[in-house]
Protein backbone atom coordinates (compact mmCIF):
# COMPACT_ATOMS: atom_id res chain seq x y z
CA UNK A 1 0.00 0.00 0.00
CA UNK A 2 0.69 3.51 -0.40
CA UNK A 3 0.96 6.28 2.02
CA UNK A 4 1.71 9.85 1.40
CA UNK A 5 1.17 13.09 3.00
CA UNK A 6 -0.42 15.70 0.94
CA UNK A 7 -1.00 19.05 1.67
CA UNK A 8 -4.33 20.59 1.43
CA UNK A 9 -6.37 23.12 3.87
CA UNK A 10 -9.79 22.35 5.01
CA UNK A 11 -11.79 25.30 2.67
CA UNK A 12 -10.06 23.16 -0.62
CA UNK A 13 -11.19 19.84 0.53
CA UNK A 14 -14.06 19.75 -2.25
CA UNK A 15 -11.32 19.57 -4.97
CA UNK A 16 -9.81 16.64 -3.41
CA UNK A 17 -9.34 13.49 -6.60
CA UNK A 18 -9.76 10.31 -4.68
CA UNK A 19 -12.34 7.29 -4.47
CA UNK A 20 -13.26 8.47 -0.90
CA UNK A 21 -12.73 11.73 1.45
CA UNK A 22 -12.89 10.82 5.02
CA UNK A 23 -13.33 14.11 6.71
CA UNK A 24 -12.87 13.44 10.70
CA UNK A 25 -14.80 16.22 12.20
CA UNK A 26 -13.57 17.59 15.93
CA UNK A 27 -15.97 19.63 17.53
CA UNK A 28 -19.82 20.24 18.19
CA UNK A 29 -20.12 22.27 14.84
CA UNK A 30 -19.32 22.42 11.36
CA UNK A 31 -16.11 23.61 11.38
CA UNK A 32 -16.12 27.25 10.27
CA UNK A 33 -12.79 26.27 8.09
CA UNK A 34 -14.64 23.80 6.05
CA UNK A 35 -14.92 23.48 2.02
CA UNK A 36 -18.73 25.06 1.31
CA UNK A 37 -19.95 21.82 -0.42
CA UNK A 38 -19.36 19.76 2.41
CA UNK A 39 -20.37 21.79 5.16
CA UNK A 40 -23.43 22.67 3.36
CA UNK A 41 -24.13 18.95 2.81
CA UNK A 42 -22.83 18.31 6.48
CA UNK A 43 -25.40 21.26 7.95
CA UNK A 44 -27.98 19.89 5.94
CA UNK A 45 -27.96 16.16 7.51
CA UNK A 46 -27.35 17.69 11.32
CA UNK A 47 -30.58 19.49 10.39
CA UNK A 48 -32.83 16.54 9.61
CA UNK A 49 -31.01 14.53 12.21
CA UNK A 50 -28.81 12.00 9.81
CA UNK A 51 -25.97 13.38 11.91
CA UNK A 52 -24.75 14.69 15.29
CA UNK A 53 -21.25 15.62 16.81
CA UNK A 54 -20.82 13.21 18.70
CA UNK A 55 -17.52 10.19 19.12
CA UNK A 56 -18.52 7.38 16.78
CA UNK A 57 -21.09 8.77 14.57
CA UNK A 58 -20.63 8.88 10.96
CA UNK A 59 -22.35 10.02 7.88
CA UNK A 60 -22.17 8.68 4.29
CA UNK A 61 -22.70 10.56 1.47
CA UNK A 62 -22.47 9.44 -2.09
CA UNK A 63 -21.65 11.88 -4.98
CA UNK A 64 -22.20 14.80 -2.61
CA UNK A 65 -23.05 17.92 -5.22
CA UNK A 66 -20.06 20.32 -5.64
CA UNK A 67 -17.39 17.60 -4.13
CA UNK A 68 -14.89 15.87 -6.78
CA UNK A 69 -14.39 12.46 -4.55
CA UNK A 70 -17.49 10.50 -5.35
CA UNK A 71 -17.83 9.20 -1.96
CA UNK A 72 -17.49 11.66 0.98
CA UNK A 73 -17.45 10.09 5.16
CA UNK A 74 -17.99 12.30 7.97
CA UNK A 75 -16.75 10.81 11.43
CA UNK A 76 -17.27 12.53 14.87
CA UNK A 77 -13.89 11.99 16.62
CA UNK A 78 -14.32 12.70 20.55
CA UNK A 79 -11.58 15.14 20.59
CA UNK A 80 -8.35 16.43 18.67
CA UNK A 81 -5.89 13.28 19.88
CA UNK A 82 -4.19 10.72 17.89
CA UNK A 83 -6.17 8.18 19.72
CA UNK A 84 -9.23 9.81 18.74
CA UNK A 85 -8.51 10.23 15.28
CA UNK A 86 -8.11 6.93 15.24
CA UNK A 87 -11.10 5.65 16.53
CA UNK A 88 -12.94 7.90 13.88
CA UNK A 89 -10.78 6.87 10.78
CA UNK A 90 -11.62 3.23 11.62
CA UNK A 91 -15.44 4.07 11.99
CA UNK A 92 -15.29 5.89 8.64
CA UNK A 93 -13.38 2.77 6.92
CA UNK A 94 -15.59 0.21 8.17
CA UNK A 95 -18.57 2.45 6.33
CA UNK A 96 -16.56 2.04 2.92
CA UNK A 97 -16.14 -1.70 3.31
CA UNK A 98 -16.87 -3.78 0.75
CA UNK A 99 -17.70 -0.64 -1.49
CA UNK A 100 -14.73 -0.57 -4.71
CA UNK A 101 -12.30 2.54 -2.83
CA UNK A 102 -8.70 2.26 -4.03
CA UNK A 103 -7.96 5.73 -2.94
CA UNK A 104 -8.34 7.27 0.07
CA UNK A 105 -7.75 10.15 0.97
CA UNK A 106 -8.21 11.52 4.69
CA UNK A 107 -8.73 15.39 6.26
CA UNK A 108 -9.32 16.63 10.02
CA UNK A 109 -11.39 19.77 10.65
CA UNK A 110 -11.93 21.71 13.54
CA UNK A 111 -8.76 20.52 15.21
CA UNK A 112 -5.20 21.11 15.56
CA UNK A 113 -2.89 20.20 12.32
CA UNK A 114 -2.65 15.90 11.80
CA UNK A 115 1.10 15.15 12.95
CA UNK A 116 3.19 12.38 13.20
CA UNK A 117 0.81 10.43 15.86
CA UNK A 118 -2.33 11.30 13.62
CA UNK A 119 -0.42 9.71 10.76
CA UNK A 120 0.83 6.59 12.30
CA UNK A 121 -2.30 6.05 14.47
CA UNK A 122 -4.24 6.64 10.50
CA UNK A 123 -1.36 4.06 9.15
CA UNK A 124 -2.70 1.90 11.99
CA UNK A 125 -6.31 1.79 11.37
CA UNK A 126 -6.00 1.16 7.69
CA UNK A 127 -4.19 -2.16 8.25
CA UNK A 128 -6.81 -3.02 10.73
CA UNK A 129 -9.01 -2.69 8.00
CA UNK A 130 -7.51 -4.19 5.58
CA UNK A 131 -6.63 -7.17 6.93
CA UNK A 132 -8.66 -10.11 6.58
CA UNK A 133 -7.98 -14.09 7.77
CA UNK A 134 -8.37 -16.49 5.00
CA UNK A 135 -6.05 -19.45 5.43
CA UNK A 136 -8.43 -22.04 6.31
CA UNK A 137 -11.80 -19.52 4.89
CA UNK A 138 -10.98 -18.74 1.49
CA UNK A 139 -14.59 -17.88 0.60
CA UNK A 140 -13.87 -15.05 3.28
CA UNK A 141 -14.38 -11.68 0.96
CA UNK A 142 -10.85 -10.65 -0.51
CA UNK A 143 -9.34 -7.91 1.67
CA UNK A 144 -10.39 -4.31 0.54
CA UNK A 145 -9.02 -3.26 -2.58
CA UNK A 146 -7.42 -0.01 -0.91
CA UNK A 147 -3.89 0.82 -2.76
CA UNK A 148 -3.63 4.25 -1.97
CA UNK A 149 -3.78 6.36 1.23
CA UNK A 150 -3.10 10.02 1.34
CA UNK A 151 -3.24 11.89 4.68
CA UNK A 152 -4.35 15.77 3.91
CA UNK A 153 -2.43 18.03 6.13
CA UNK A 154 -3.17 22.05 6.31
CA UNK A 155 0.41 22.80 6.61
CA UNK A 156 3.70 20.78 5.72
CA UNK A 157 5.04 18.69 8.54
CA UNK A 158 6.85 16.64 6.06
CA UNK A 159 9.72 14.94 7.52
CA UNK A 160 8.07 13.97 10.84
CA UNK A 161 5.07 12.64 9.21
CA UNK A 162 6.79 11.27 6.41
CA UNK A 163 8.44 9.50 8.82
CA UNK A 164 5.23 8.33 10.73
CA UNK A 165 3.85 7.60 7.57
CA UNK A 166 7.07 4.61 7.38
CA UNK A 167 7.15 3.86 11.29
CA UNK A 168 3.46 3.35 10.76
CA UNK A 169 3.61 0.57 7.94
CA UNK A 170 6.27 -0.89 9.21
CA UNK A 171 4.34 -2.23 12.20
CA UNK A 172 1.18 -2.54 10.37
CA UNK A 173 2.92 -4.89 8.60
CA UNK A 174 3.86 -6.36 11.76
CA UNK A 175 0.84 -6.27 13.35
CA UNK A 176 -0.85 -8.21 10.40
CA UNK A 177 2.11 -10.99 10.23
CA UNK A 178 1.52 -11.42 14.28
CA UNK A 179 -2.57 -11.65 13.44
CA UNK A 180 -2.19 -14.09 10.81
CA UNK A 181 0.41 -16.38 12.51
CA UNK A 182 -2.00 -16.38 15.87
CA UNK A 183 -5.05 -16.64 14.02
CA UNK A 184 -4.00 -20.02 12.13
CA UNK A 185 -5.49 -22.75 14.14
CA UNK A 186 -3.40 -25.18 16.13
CA UNK A 187 -3.38 -27.85 13.96
CA UNK A 188 -1.94 -25.38 11.11
CA UNK A 189 0.47 -23.20 13.13
CA UNK A 190 2.75 -25.92 15.16
CA UNK A 191 5.65 -25.39 16.47
CA UNK A 192 7.54 -26.16 13.19
CA UNK A 193 4.95 -23.61 11.79
CA UNK A 194 6.62 -20.93 13.43
CA UNK A 195 10.10 -22.02 13.10
CA UNK A 196 9.67 -21.97 9.21
CA UNK A 197 7.83 -18.57 9.41
CA UNK A 198 10.73 -17.09 11.50
CA UNK A 199 13.01 -18.58 8.73
CA UNK A 200 11.35 -16.71 5.92
CA UNK A 201 10.88 -13.84 7.88
CA UNK A 202 14.99 -13.53 8.18
CA UNK A 203 15.91 -14.46 4.65
CA UNK A 204 13.10 -11.23 3.38
CA UNK A 205 14.03 -8.88 6.56
CA UNK A 206 18.20 -10.01 6.68
CA UNK A 207 17.65 -11.36 10.22
CA UNK A 208 19.80 -14.70 11.43
CA UNK A 209 17.47 -17.40 12.16
CA UNK A 210 18.90 -20.44 14.14
CA UNK A 211 16.18 -23.10 15.59
CA UNK A 212 17.50 -25.45 18.70
CA UNK A 213 15.61 -28.73 17.96
CA UNK A 214 14.76 -31.39 21.30
CA UNK A 215 17.97 -32.64 21.46
CA UNK A 216 20.03 -29.34 21.17
CA UNK A 217 17.76 -28.34 24.25
CA UNK A 218 18.16 -31.59 26.24
CA UNK A 219 21.67 -31.02 25.66
CA UNK A 220 21.84 -27.09 27.25
CA UNK A 221 19.49 -28.73 30.02
CA UNK A 222 16.19 -26.84 29.35
CA UNK A 223 14.15 -29.44 31.57
CA UNK A 224 11.14 -27.45 31.98
CA UNK A 225 10.95 -25.74 28.24
CA UNK A 226 11.13 -30.21 27.41
CA UNK A 227 8.71 -31.02 29.96
CA UNK A 228 6.00 -28.86 29.10
CA UNK A 229 6.75 -30.27 25.66
CA UNK A 230 7.06 -34.19 26.36
CA UNK A 231 2.87 -34.75 25.87
CA UNK A 232 3.18 -33.94 22.54
CA UNK A 233 3.67 -36.26 19.06
CA UNK A 234 4.65 -32.58 17.88
CA UNK A 235 8.37 -31.29 18.31
CA UNK A 236 9.08 -28.71 19.69
CA UNK A 237 11.41 -25.53 18.31
CA UNK A 238 13.39 -23.05 20.28
CA UNK A 239 14.10 -20.48 17.63
CA UNK A 240 16.14 -16.93 17.59
CA UNK A 241 16.27 -14.47 15.30
CA UNK A 242 18.92 -11.76 15.52
CA UNK A 243 18.65 -8.49 13.60
CA UNK A 244 22.21 -7.15 13.64
CA UNK A 245 21.81 -3.03 13.74
CA UNK A 246 24.29 -2.13 16.40
CA UNK A 247 27.64 -2.21 16.53
CA UNK A 248 29.21 -5.73 17.29
CA UNK A 249 29.09 -6.24 20.85
CA UNK A 250 26.71 -3.96 21.76
CA UNK A 251 24.44 -5.44 23.90
CA UNK A 252 20.88 -6.00 22.75
CA UNK A 253 17.43 -6.25 23.60
CA UNK A 254 16.32 -9.14 23.89
CA UNK A 255 12.49 -10.02 23.55
CA UNK A 256 11.21 -13.41 24.43
CA UNK A 257 7.74 -14.69 23.13
CA UNK A 258 5.80 -17.44 24.68
CA UNK A 259 4.88 -19.97 22.03
CA UNK A 260 2.42 -22.50 22.74
CA UNK A 261 0.87 -23.28 19.68
CA UNK A 262 -2.13 -25.03 21.67
CA UNK A 263 -3.02 -25.09 25.45
CA UNK A 264 -5.06 -27.72 26.66
CA UNK A 265 -3.89 -27.25 30.24
CA UNK A 266 -2.38 -30.93 30.12
CA UNK A 267 -2.98 -33.39 32.59
CA UNK A 268 -4.35 -30.48 34.83
CA UNK A 269 -6.82 -30.54 31.74
CA UNK A 270 -8.98 -27.09 30.88
CA UNK A 271 -12.44 -26.99 30.58
CA UNK A 272 -14.04 -27.58 27.19
CA UNK A 273 -16.27 -24.27 26.91
CA UNK A 274 -13.81 -21.44 25.27
CA UNK A 275 -10.48 -24.22 24.87
CA UNK A 276 -10.15 -23.28 21.13
CA UNK A 277 -8.96 -19.89 21.88
CA UNK A 278 -6.02 -21.47 23.30
CA UNK A 279 -4.64 -22.07 19.86
CA UNK A 280 -3.55 -18.33 20.56
CA UNK A 281 -1.34 -18.47 23.31
CA UNK A 282 1.63 -18.32 21.02
CA UNK A 283 0.53 -14.39 20.83
CA UNK A 284 3.24 -13.50 22.52
CA UNK A 285 5.69 -15.65 19.81
CA UNK A 286 3.57 -13.84 17.28
CA UNK A 287 4.25 -10.54 19.01
CA UNK A 288 7.94 -11.20 18.65
CA UNK A 289 7.98 -12.21 15.06
CA UNK A 290 5.78 -9.36 14.06
CA UNK A 291 8.07 -7.31 15.97
CA UNK A 292 11.07 -8.25 14.62
CA UNK A 293 9.75 -7.78 11.05
CA UNK A 294 9.18 -4.65 11.84
CA UNK A 295 12.49 -3.92 13.23
CA UNK A 296 13.80 -5.54 9.93
CA UNK A 297 11.91 -3.05 7.68
CA UNK A 298 12.97 0.43 9.69
CA UNK A 299 16.76 -0.65 10.44
CA UNK A 300 17.28 1.17 13.82
CA UNK A 301 20.75 1.34 14.67
CA UNK A 302 20.72 -1.31 18.16
CA UNK A 303 20.61 -4.96 18.60
CA UNK A 304 17.78 -6.80 18.34
CA UNK A 305 17.03 -10.83 19.49
CA UNK A 306 13.91 -12.60 19.82
CA UNK A 307 14.00 -15.52 21.06
CA UNK A 308 10.72 -17.76 21.17
CA UNK A 309 10.36 -21.02 22.92
CA UNK A 310 7.30 -22.91 21.02
CA UNK A 311 5.24 -26.37 22.17
CA UNK A 312 2.17 -27.88 22.23
CA UNK A 313 0.82 -28.60 25.87
CA UNK A 314 -0.92 -31.98 25.49
CA UNK A 315 -1.89 -34.70 28.02
CA UNK A 316 -0.66 -37.73 26.97
CA UNK A 317 1.19 -41.06 28.42
CA UNK A 318 4.37 -39.29 28.61
CA UNK A 319 2.84 -35.96 30.04
CA UNK A 320 4.15 -33.95 32.64
CA UNK A 321 1.72 -34.85 36.00
CA UNK A 322 0.61 -32.39 39.11
CA UNK A 323 3.85 -33.24 41.11
CA UNK A 324 6.61 -33.53 39.01
CA UNK A 325 9.80 -32.21 39.79
CA UNK A 326 12.08 -31.18 36.82
CA UNK A 327 15.43 -29.28 37.03
CA UNK A 328 15.37 -25.75 34.94
CA UNK A 329 18.21 -24.76 32.81
CA UNK A 330 19.57 -22.45 35.32
CA UNK A 331 20.10 -25.39 38.15
CA UNK A 332 16.78 -24.44 39.99
CA UNK A 333 13.78 -27.13 40.66
CA UNK A 334 10.84 -26.88 39.82
CA UNK A 335 7.67 -28.60 41.22
CA UNK A 336 5.11 -28.84 38.94
CA UNK A 337 1.94 -28.93 40.66
CA UNK A 338 0.01 -27.27 38.01
CA UNK A 339 0.39 -28.42 34.19
CA UNK A 340 -1.60 -25.94 33.20
CA UNK A 341 0.85 -23.35 34.15
CA UNK A 342 3.05 -23.66 31.53
CA UNK A 343 3.92 -20.83 30.27
CA UNK A 344 5.97 -19.77 32.74
CA UNK A 345 7.84 -23.21 32.35
CA UNK A 346 8.94 -22.53 28.76
CA UNK A 347 9.59 -19.39 29.61
CA UNK A 348 11.99 -19.65 32.58
CA UNK A 349 14.59 -21.94 30.52
CA UNK A 350 14.18 -19.08 27.70
CA UNK A 351 14.64 -15.99 29.53
CA UNK A 352 18.03 -18.81 31.42
CA UNK A 353 19.05 -19.17 28.20
CA UNK A 354 18.77 -15.07 27.11
CA UNK A 355 21.61 -14.60 29.64
CA UNK A 356 24.27 -15.87 27.26
CA UNK A 357 23.61 -12.66 24.91
CA UNK A 358 24.86 -10.06 27.61
CA UNK A 359 21.43 -8.20 27.11
CA UNK A 360 20.97 -4.22 27.67
CA UNK A 361 17.43 -5.38 28.77
CA UNK A 362 15.04 -8.24 27.90
CA UNK A 363 11.38 -8.13 27.43
CA UNK A 364 9.16 -10.65 27.51
CA UNK A 365 6.18 -10.83 26.32
CA UNK A 366 3.70 -13.99 27.17
CA UNK A 367 -0.10 -15.16 27.00
CA UNK A 368 0.59 -16.09 31.18
CA UNK A 369 -2.78 -16.07 33.01
CA UNK A 370 -6.60 -15.83 33.03
CA UNK A 371 -5.74 -13.63 36.13
CA UNK A 372 -4.37 -10.81 34.13
CA UNK A 373 -7.58 -10.53 32.80
CA UNK A 374 -9.61 -10.77 35.34
CA UNK A 375 -7.23 -7.67 36.91
CA UNK A 376 -6.98 -5.60 33.55
CA UNK A 377 -9.79 -6.50 31.27
CA UNK A 378 -9.08 -6.38 27.23
CA UNK A 379 -7.91 -2.93 27.08
CA UNK A 380 -4.07 -2.95 29.04
CA UNK A 381 -1.86 -5.07 28.79
CA UNK A 382 -0.10 -5.83 32.07
CA UNK A 383 3.22 -4.69 32.97
CA UNK A 384 5.48 -5.95 35.54
CA UNK A 385 9.45 -4.72 36.11
CA UNK A 386 11.08 -4.15 39.23
CA UNK A 387 13.37 -1.54 37.25
CA UNK A 388 11.70 1.71 36.86
CA UNK A 389 13.57 3.57 33.56
CA UNK A 390 12.76 0.07 31.64
CA UNK A 391 9.22 0.14 33.08
CA UNK A 392 8.37 3.67 31.90
CA UNK A 393 10.05 3.18 28.60
CA UNK A 394 7.82 0.45 27.76
CA UNK A 395 4.25 2.41 29.05
CA UNK A 396 5.56 5.49 27.29
CA UNK A 397 6.03 3.45 24.10
CA UNK A 398 2.99 1.56 24.80
CA UNK A 399 1.17 5.25 25.15
CA UNK A 400 2.67 6.61 21.90
CA UNK A 401 1.92 3.12 19.97
CA UNK A 402 -1.68 3.72 21.40
CA UNK A 403 -0.99 0.06 22.54
CA UNK A 404 -1.33 0.94 26.03
CA UNK A 405 -0.05 -1.14 29.06
CA UNK A 406 -0.23 -0.66 33.01
CA UNK A 407 2.42 -1.35 35.58
CA UNK A 408 1.71 -4.03 37.87
CA UNK A 409 3.28 -4.81 41.36
CA UNK A 410 6.36 -7.12 42.05
CA UNK A 411 7.26 -6.67 45.82
CA UNK A 412 9.42 -9.74 47.70
CA UNK A 413 6.12 -10.75 49.74
CA UNK A 414 4.18 -12.29 46.58
CA UNK A 415 7.20 -14.76 46.18
CA UNK A 416 6.47 -16.34 49.64
CA UNK A 417 3.81 -18.60 47.85
CA UNK A 418 5.95 -20.12 45.05
CA UNK A 419 7.78 -22.71 48.04
CA UNK A 420 7.93 -26.00 48.15
CA UNK A 421 8.65 -28.78 50.11
CA UNK A 422 10.06 -30.88 47.09
CA UNK A 423 11.82 -28.51 45.16
CA UNK A 424 13.15 -24.90 44.91
CA UNK A 425 9.96 -23.44 44.22
CA UNK A 426 6.09 -24.47 42.53
CA UNK A 427 5.07 -23.47 39.78
CA UNK A 428 1.97 -21.93 41.14
CA UNK A 429 0.86 -20.23 44.10
CA UNK A 430 -3.28 -19.68 45.00
CA UNK A 431 -5.72 -18.07 42.70
CA UNK A 432 -5.54 -14.89 44.13
CA UNK A 433 -2.58 -12.44 42.97
CA UNK A 434 -2.52 -14.85 39.52
CA UNK A 435 -0.76 -12.92 37.37
CA UNK A 436 1.49 -11.32 40.27
CA UNK A 437 2.76 -14.63 41.54
CA UNK A 438 3.30 -16.11 37.64
CA UNK A 439 5.73 -12.67 36.99
CA UNK A 440 7.03 -13.49 40.47
CA UNK A 441 7.80 -16.75 39.43
CA UNK A 442 9.77 -15.59 35.88
CA UNK A 443 11.92 -12.75 38.18
CA UNK A 444 13.71 -15.95 40.02
CA UNK A 445 15.17 -16.65 36.43
CA UNK A 446 15.71 -13.13 35.68
CA UNK A 447 18.42 -11.71 38.05
CA UNK A 448 21.03 -11.49 35.54
CA UNK A 449 19.86 -8.28 33.68
CA UNK A 450 17.05 -5.53 32.88
CA UNK A 451 13.72 -7.54 32.85
CA UNK A 452 10.30 -6.19 32.07
CA UNK A 453 7.36 -9.14 31.51
CA UNK A 454 4.07 -7.98 29.63
CA UNK A 455 0.64 -10.14 30.49
CA UNK A 456 -1.24 -9.93 26.96
CA UNK A 457 -3.91 -12.51 27.93
CA UNK A 458 -6.18 -10.13 28.13
CA UNK A 459 -4.89 -7.94 24.79
CA UNK A 460 -4.15 -10.34 22.01
CA UNK A 461 -7.12 -11.73 20.96
CA UNK A 462 -10.60 -10.82 21.23
CA UNK A 463 -13.74 -13.29 21.60
CA UNK A 464 -17.12 -13.79 20.52
CA UNK A 465 -18.18 -12.58 17.51
CA UNK A 466 -15.05 -10.80 16.72
CA UNK A 467 -12.85 -13.73 17.52
CA UNK A 468 -9.31 -12.95 16.37
CA UNK A 469 -5.93 -12.05 16.79
CA UNK A 470 -5.14 -8.25 17.68
CA UNK A 471 -1.44 -8.28 16.89
CA UNK A 472 -0.81 -6.35 20.05
CA UNK A 473 1.35 -5.74 21.77
CA UNK A 474 3.41 -5.39 18.10
CA UNK A 475 3.21 -1.57 18.11
CA UNK A 476 4.30 -0.94 22.31
CA UNK A 477 7.36 -3.26 21.40
CA UNK A 478 8.62 -1.70 18.15
CA UNK A 479 8.41 1.63 20.00
CA UNK A 480 10.25 0.27 22.85
CA UNK A 481 12.99 -0.93 20.51
CA UNK A 482 13.47 1.85 18.45
CA UNK A 483 13.01 4.46 21.53
CA UNK A 484 16.63 2.23 22.76
CA UNK A 485 18.26 2.90 19.44
CA UNK A 486 21.37 5.10 19.62
CA UNK A 487 20.15 8.82 17.89
CA UNK A 488 21.08 9.59 14.74
CA UNK A 489 24.36 11.59 14.38
CA UNK A 490 22.30 15.05 14.09
CA UNK A 491 20.24 13.99 17.12
CA UNK A 492 22.89 13.28 19.09
CA UNK A 493 24.74 16.42 17.69
CA UNK A 494 21.69 18.35 19.11
CA UNK A 495 21.62 16.92 22.35
CA UNK A 496 25.23 17.69 22.88
CA UNK A 497 24.42 21.52 22.55
CA UNK A 498 21.25 21.45 24.18
N1 LIG B 1 -2.58 -19.70 28.52
C1 LIG B 1 -3.10 -19.70 29.83
C2 LIG B 1 -3.53 -18.32 30.29
C3 LIG B 1 -4.83 -17.79 29.74
C4 LIG B 1 -6.03 -18.31 30.18
C5 LIG B 1 -4.83 -16.76 28.86
C6 LIG B 1 -7.21 -17.80 29.70
C7 LIG B 1 -6.01 -16.23 28.40
C8 LIG B 1 -7.21 -16.76 28.82
C9 LIG B 1 -2.06 -20.20 30.82
O1 LIG B 1 -1.20 -21.16 30.35
C10 LIG B 1 -2.81 -20.80 31.96
O2 LIG B 1 -3.45 -21.80 31.75
N2 LIG B 1 -2.71 -20.19 33.13
C11 LIG B 1 -3.42 -20.65 34.27
C12 LIG B 1 -2.49 -20.54 35.46
C13 LIG B 1 -3.01 -21.22 36.68
C14 LIG B 1 -3.02 -22.71 36.49
C15 LIG B 1 -2.15 -20.84 37.85
C16 LIG B 1 -4.65 -19.77 34.46
O3 LIG B 1 -4.56 -18.56 34.21
O4 LIG B 1 -5.70 -20.31 34.79
MN1 LIG C 1 -1.99 -23.13 30.59
ZN1 LIG D 1 -0.88 -21.17 28.31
Amino acid sequence: MDFRSQIAAADTLAAINADALIVVLVGDAAPASLDKPLAAALNDAVKHGDFAFKAGRTLYLHRCAGVKAPRVVFAAAADGSAKAFKTAASNALGTLKGLGVKHVAVASAGGDELGATHAEALVAAVGDATYVYRHTKPSAPEAPPMAKVSLLNGKAQAGEVAQALTRGQAIAAGVQLARECANRPGNHCTPTYLADEAKRLGKAHGLKVEVLERKDAEKLGMGAFLAVSQGSEEPPKFIVLRYEGGAKGEAPVVLVGKGITFDTGGISIKPSAEMDEMKFDMGGAASVLGTMRAVGELKPSLNVIGVIPTCENMPSGRAIKPGDVVTSLSGQTIEILNTDAEGRLILCDALSYAERFKPAAVVDIATLTGACVIALGNHNSGLFSADDELASSLLAAGKSALDPAWRMPLDDEYDEVLKSNFADMANVGPRAGGAITAAMFLRRFTKKYRWAHLDIAGTAWKSGAAKGATGRPVGLLTHFVLSQAKPSASKRGAKAKA
